[in-house]
């Protein structure tokens, strides 16, 4: 195991990766490391195949949506388990599993939760019908997952364990279709808009769509309970049972998806996801207690992302960001074209953004969209630690390397219109220390910056924290004074041996950063 992650676990046996931003924090890389060096058992518990985890092993590159990042370990016995709390979409899986059956792995180990929800073609075109009217849009995958997280609240959802009854998978199909049916007539679309929807590859071309009933059921039936359920019957279990019983027992790490900030119970809503990310969110989606949950890795980007509209209060050219990252046109391939003057310095904040874009490498896993940028925020970051835990682990150092200034945030000023937000009357000037998670609140905040020096030298050779630039090590501490949180390691490059864990002794003997920047 790598040098330093033993004194980072301790005796743990069950531990949590979750994501404290907006999602694409590279969990995937810590996950695939503890998945390979340490864990028995790796569970997913929240999302869907809207998560997008991309893992480096060797020279190739694996994204998986749905399956947990531990299944390039299937062959030394590892069990994958997707849980309870996931919704899931039988034609994202089995494609996921005939990749992996193209490379060469196996999936033997893998188990589905027998009441994981099932995401059925209603949800992807209720999903994709609500997002077309301007009006509503969330910026949302468009895989389906809000309106079957929406199903299963009103009680009527189907269960992955219903592909293997087909009267019961019959009855509630019927039921949930007819509810999809009235909203879709009601939304008055145009009927081209409708059957452009049904067309795409994910709802299989088109084949469920009927002109007079709008959803052709019989073919529903036929693909999911005829031609896919049947694959995927020998991997669903009681996994919940089963998890239960090898808590203390075996290695178990429980893989988050998404972020705290999107999730709906503590992130931005309405601009979130439909699950909770956080680590009782993922604990309760795998069928475990939190407090089962004996270490959470806490991720944090060194900057920040988010992808899809709803506020952000550091993100670099603000609401011109959000517009151009909004426009499907503006590509990875397209902007490296476009812009080539854009860099992590550049004075145009837009173009400063692009740069970090096409630095961090920041397109969508799932969705190729262009992932909005920004400083990273410690008002935000505070607010998470809150919620999932003190411990982080900082990804992608590196991008960093060459800027000559960083930003952090550590308070907002309000300049909105008078606003009540809980017992205190909000008035422009007003500076917030605490995070906000209402969006009138925070479309509305202008972040206080602390501005450090750069280091502006490559870390990517970096293996212990002692390698590390002066000016790199001093913002560490500035994150941890400033937050109270505790950076227990950094990913310092995309490749599965950079990383760092810290040597805690070692890092009590430096003092406090605050003396440094006169704060
Ligand atoms: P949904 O989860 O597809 O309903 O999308 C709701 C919001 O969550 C949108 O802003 C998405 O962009 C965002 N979202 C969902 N999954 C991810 C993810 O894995 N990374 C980043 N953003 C995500």
């Amino acid at each position: 195991m790598q040098k330093g992650l033993a004194d980072v676990l301790g005796n743990a046996r069950t531990v949590a990766v979750v994501c404290n931003q907006w999602g694409d924090t590279g969990k995937g890389k810590l996950i695939d490391f503890l998945a390979s060096d340490w864990a028995d058992i790796i569970a997913r518990g929240t999302g869907g195949a809207n998560a997008g985890h991309t893992i480096v092993k060797g020279d190739d590159e694996y994204v998986f949506h749905l399956i947990p990042s531990g299944i390039l370990h299937d062959a030394n016995g590892k069990i994958n388990i997707i849980g309870n709390g996931v919704v899931l979409d039988p034609r994202a899986l089995l494609e996921e599993m005939d990749q992996l059956n193209r490379a060469g792995y196996s999936y033997s180990h893998l188990r589905i939760s027998l009441n994981a929800k099932l995401i059925l073609p209603h949800h992807i075109v209720l999903d994709q019908a609500r997002e077309s009217i301007s009006s509503g849009k969330i910026g949302t995958t468009g895989r389906g997952i809000g309106p079957a997280y929406e199903d299963h609240v009103a009680r009527r959802g189907l269960v992955m364990n219903d592909l293997a009854n087909r009267d019961v998978f019959v009855e509630k199909l019927g039921k949930n279709i007819a509810c999809a049916t009235r909203e879709l007539r009601g939304m008055g679309l145009d009927s081209q808009i409708v059957k452009s929807i049904f067309n795409i590859p994910r709802l299989h071309g088109g084949r469920f769509y009927n002109e007079t009933t709008i959803f052709n059921t019989p073919e529903i039936i036929a693909a999911y309970l005829d031609e896919m359920g049947p694959r995927l019957h020998p991997h669903i279990a009681d996994t919940e049972s089963f998890l239960r019983g090898q808590v203390g027992r075996q290695n178990i790490l429980l893989e988050g998806a998404q972020g705290l900030l999107l999730s709906v119970d503590h992130g931005t809503r309405p601009f979130v996801t439909s699950s909770d990310p956080s680590v009782g969110g993922l604990a309760k989606g795998v069928g475990l207690r939190e407090k089962d949950v004996d270490y959470c890795f806490g991720i944090a980007k060194a900057y920040m992302t988010r992808v899809g509209n709803g506020p952000f209060p550091t993100e670099m050219g603000g609401k011109d960001s959000e517009n151009h990252c909004d426009n499907h046109l503006n590509t990875r391939e397209a902007e490296h074209e476009k812009f080539g003057e854009a860099h992590v310095n550049h004075t145009n904040e837009l173009l400063q953004g692009i740069g970090f874009r096409i630095t961090g490498k920041e397109y969508g896993a799932t969705t190729k969209r262009p992932r909005r940028t920004g400083w990273l925020d410690l008002v935000a970051l505070k607010y998470a630690l809150d919620v999932n835990g003190k411990d982080i682990f900082l990804t992608k150092v590196d991008v960093l390397d060459t800027c000559s200034i960083i930003k952090l945030a550590t308070a907002y000023q309000y300049h909105g219109p008078p606003y009540q937000l809980g017992d205190k009357p909000l008035r422009k000037g007003d500076v917030l220390e605490t995070f906000p998670t209402d969006f009138h609140v925070l479309y509305h905040v202008t972040p206080r910056y602390i501005e450090l020096p750069g280091w502006e030298t490559p870390t990517h050779a970096a293996q212990t924290h002692a390698e590390l630039p002066q000016n790199l090590i001093e913002m560490i501490r500035l994150i941890e004074d400033t937050t109270g949180g505790n950076i227990v390691g950094i990913s310092n490059g995309p490749r599965r041996e950079q990383i760092i864990f810290f040597d805690q002794k070692e890092r009590a003997k430096i003092p406090p950063i605050r003396e440094a920047i006169g704060k």
